[in-house]
């Protein structure tokens, strides 16, 4: 029995060849799902066969057979997207399993979501939301004026005020970021203005502060909801003056420094609650840009994440496929972490995984999930424990203790100390 009559007799259509020439003709004329060859045919091979199919549709499985398969052929067919290759001689069986396994495959296989034009901005989304974001930035660049960013965690606060920075005049300036909640309060001042030798223990050198040396440049000041009283006093009275003096320093200097501001916290609220300077407030607040979190403009999900395949793509020198499937199941999280979030989603997912898809999303979610549950203590996971099991008593302390192995009394004395 010959493959062609194999196949018929399973039900499969099947069109046959004898030259490498009469089959290159009728690829070039119609596309076939599948395509069977031998390597050594004639003066051309099943390689060009292999090449002239996958032209004319790049969906098609072309299964190679050979009785004199070497390291190069396999390789040049593997490049080439070979569905697969088969050592000859080889039984039937194994012919029309892996004719069943293309077809398979082909079923199987998703429309890859469209590649979507992708704006030069490093900034991307195309939310009304994003739109006025980027009018804002556009407005406010090119002057000198503070600006405070809102936003939740991971929602690109700091990606708008490097943007604002880079639009604006002073873009072959430093940028300098200062995460204000991360320098313990009593070096904030020494770090942002400096200071002189001997200023204080340690200081055994003089210091130039981050003002002085963002000289003509922008300062970004991130969590500037977590600096304490004195220092707003401070900062306050920089913003007025533009003077800095160094701590231990005998008089002020000027500089020439744009503030850009950003916090993830809600200000407003800080001052009302008197955490929050108001006068300082209103020196930052002369341009306010909030930053919506990424549940609330989900129409951006897949823009994002078509761009942080392609820039893992490239970074890793891999070709992880985007599906529709996956984009869907990206676009139905809520992304507590936001963009900052998905982008680490995405990039741990594409270590492990040749496609974005539905499942190796949801794997990556759930792994991202079970890792970041918080850390118990042996006494929360006790409490947590004695919780479920008279939850499951409906409150039957006699049956949990009973249940939880250990004595009535001693389930009192947990519950007195948890305060239940
Ligand atoms: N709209 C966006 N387009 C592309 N990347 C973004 C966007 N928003 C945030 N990112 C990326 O997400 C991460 C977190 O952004 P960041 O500006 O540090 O957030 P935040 O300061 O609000 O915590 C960064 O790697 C940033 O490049
Ligand atoms: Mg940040």
């Amino acid at each position: 029995m010959t493959i062609a009559t194999a196949l018929e007799a399973n039900g499969y259509q099947v069109d046959t060849a004898s030259t490498t020439g009469e089959a290159i003709d009728r690829l070039g004329g119609s596309a076939y799902p599948i395509v069977i060859s031998d390597i050594y045919i004639d003066e051309r091979t099943g390689l060009d066969i292999l090449e002239a199919a996958k032209r004319k549709d790049p969906r098609c499985a072309v299964i190679l057979m050979t009785g004199r398969g070497t390291v190069e052929t396999v390789m040049a067919a593997t490049r080439g997207g070979a569905f697969d290759y088969i050592a000859k001689p080889f039984d039937l069986d194994v012919m029309l399993d892996a004719v069943a396994r293309a077809e398979a495959a082909r079923d199987n296989h998703e429309e890859e979501a469209e590649e979507e034009e992708l704006p030069e901005t490093r900034m991307i989304g195309s939310s009304p939301a994003m739109v006025d974001t980027y009018k804002k930035v556009s407005r406010v660049a090119p002057t000198t004026a503070t600006v405070i960013i809102e936003g939740e965690t991971g929602t690109g606060k700091e990606l708008v005020a490097r943007m604002i920075h880079s639009f604006s005049p002073r873009a072959a300036q430093p940028f300098v970021a200062v995460d204000c909640a991360a320098i313990p309060p009593t070096l904030l001042e020494s770090e942002l203005f400096g200071a002189v030798r001997g200023a204080f223990t340690g200081a055994d050198r003089d210091r130039t502060g981050v003002f002085e040396s963002a000289n003509r440049g922008t300062v970004f000041l991130d969590e500037i909801g977590d600096i304490e009283p004195d220092f707003q006093v401070k900062l306050l009275r920089f913003l007025q003056e533009h003077e800095i003096r160094p701590v231990g320093a005998p008089r002020a200097k000027e500089v020439d420094v744009r503030v850009l501001a950003a916090t993830n916290r809600d200000l407003q609220q800080l001052t009302d609650e008197g955490k929050f300077r108001l006068d300082l407030w209103y020196r930052l607040n002369v341009v306010r840009i909030v930053m919506p979190p990424l549940r609330d403009r989900r129409s951006d999900i897949p823009l994002l994440a078509r761009y942080f395949v392609n820039k893992y793509n490239v970074r890793y020198d891999r070709e992880v496929k985007l599906m529709d499937s996956g984009v869907k199941a990206l676009q139905e999280y809520t992304w507590p972490g936001n963009v900052r979030q998905l982008q680490h989603v995405i990039e741990r997912l594409m270590v492990l995984a040749d496609r974005v898809d539905a499942d190796s999303v949801d794997d990556a979610l759930t792994a991202m999930e079970s890792r970041e549950r918080p850390v118990e203590t042996l006494a929360e996971a006790e409490e947590d424990q004695i919780r479920r099991v008279l939850a499951a008593t409906g409150g039957n302390k006699s049956k949990a203790a009973q249940i939880l192995g250990i004595e009535r009394k001693t389930l009192y004395r947990k519950l007195e100390r948890m305060k239940v």
